[in-house]
């Protein structure tokens, strides 16, 4: 056995955390930039909270609420002029995955004389400001993981930069905050989870430890099945949504994504689908694709969700998701050159060609 093993980020999980830690905030300087997007960190209680944590530290804040779903290099650097004007010494990250990810490169543009374009081209050098980060969506991952994904107009569709740098210092994970999601937001979220879980559990790289926390998570995910179904969640569906989003960022530190992420981005930066929708076309021809290589394992994953075969889970997943969007056969091939630039397709249980690519793509999105 042989494996390498950094996930340096402190966790508080559980109702109330952010305000029973409040001591932990002390320990990186009082000048604080929070980032988060325009609506996030109010509606879900975070930045209350957090505001009135720091306010009783006598710590200073400046807000960055200018975050974007898919957030472009050009935003992460106006964040990171707040933070260089301000001497900040701390990032805190509320929000879904856009202002996590977005957080991480403030932090590193923050420190590191480079351009925003050089996050995706070259790896940084000296160390980001730490990050406390904060999730208000169960989806993600990215509170415990040391990926942000970008959108680089120069590349013409989203590119993660990573660093072993950028993982979050602390994080502290509260259901409440994502109480005030709208269903559908829940929903494209969760499957997202559930695609790192699932890509995790199947990747090339996948480890007996990774696939601890792929199993852990896929069974969390399993018992909110019925609760998407009715749109019924409750506390205890939240919270189980939250742990298996986490679980699923621990498996992805370890073994990154498949070909799910790499062919759904396209669909996200061209046709404007959420990343969960975008990303849950996929898995039904993903697990077809994969089948003969990793069955053993499919079968598993079936059994955790009580599902009888692939199609049967597939249904389940496209009943809950948006439409797939028209697509023509020039820009399959297009989003398919783009996709094997992705370095998460060679993750992929089964070796990939982009004539397999295309294959699927037009499986799922011609048929
Ligand atoms: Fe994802």
């Amino acid at each position: 056995m042989k494996f390498t093993l950094y996930m340096p980020t402190k966790v508080f999980y559980g109702k109330g955390c952010v305000k029973e830690q409040a001591k932990e905030f002390k320990s990186f300087g009082n000048k604080v930039l929070i980032v988060t997007g325009k609506s996030s960190g109010e509606k879900s209680g975070a930045l209350k909270d957090v505001k009135d944590v720091l306010t009783s530290l006598s710590i200073n804040y400046w807000i960055f609420d200018k975050v974007e779903n898919n957030p472009s290099l050009e935003t992460v650097f106006k964040g990171s002029l707040l933070a260089r004007e301000n001497s900040v010494t701390l990032i805190i990250a509320i929000g879904g995955g856009s202002p996590l990810d977005a957080a991480k490169a403030i932090a590193a543009l923050s420190t590191n004389n480079i351009e925003p374009v050089e996050l995706l081209t070259t790896s940084i050098k000296i160390p980001s400001l730490p990050i406390i980060a904060i999730p208000t969506t169960a989806g993600t991952g990215s509170e415990v993981t040391p990926y942000s994904i970008l959108t680089a107009k120069q590349f013409r569709t989203k590119k993660n930069f990573y660093s072993p740098y950028s993982f979050p210092t602390i994080t502290f994970l509260d259901y409440q905050y994502t109480c005030s999601l709208p269903n559908q937001v829940t929903i494209d979220t969760a499957f997202d989870a559930f695609s790192h879980l699932l890509e995790s559990y199947l990747s090339i790289k996948s480890t007996p430890q990774s696939n601890i926390y792929a199993i852990e998570g896929l069974k969390a995910f399993s018992k909110c099945l019925f609760a998407i179904s009715n749109k019924n969640f409750t506390n205890e569906i939240r919270d189980q949504l939250l742990y298996a989003s986490y679980m699923g960022g621990l498996a992805i530190t370890l073994t990154g994504t498949t070909i799910i992420h790499a062919m759904g981005y396209s669909l996200t930066y061209y046709k404007e689908l959420s990343h969960g929708h975008a990303n849950t076309l996929f898995i039904g021809e993903y697990l077809r694709f994969n089948k003969q290589t990793v069955e053993e394992k499919i079968n598993k994953v079936l059994t955790i969700l009580k599902f009888y075969s692939i199609t049967e889970l597939e249904t389940y997943l496209l009943k809950h998701v948006g439409e797939k969007p028209d697509t023509s056969q020039e820009e399959i091939n297009k989003f398919a050159t783009l996709a094997m630039t992705q370095g998460s397709v060679k993750n992929n249980p089964t070796s990939v060609k982009e004539s397999d690519i295309i294959k699927i793509y037009q499986k799922v999105l011609l048929r």
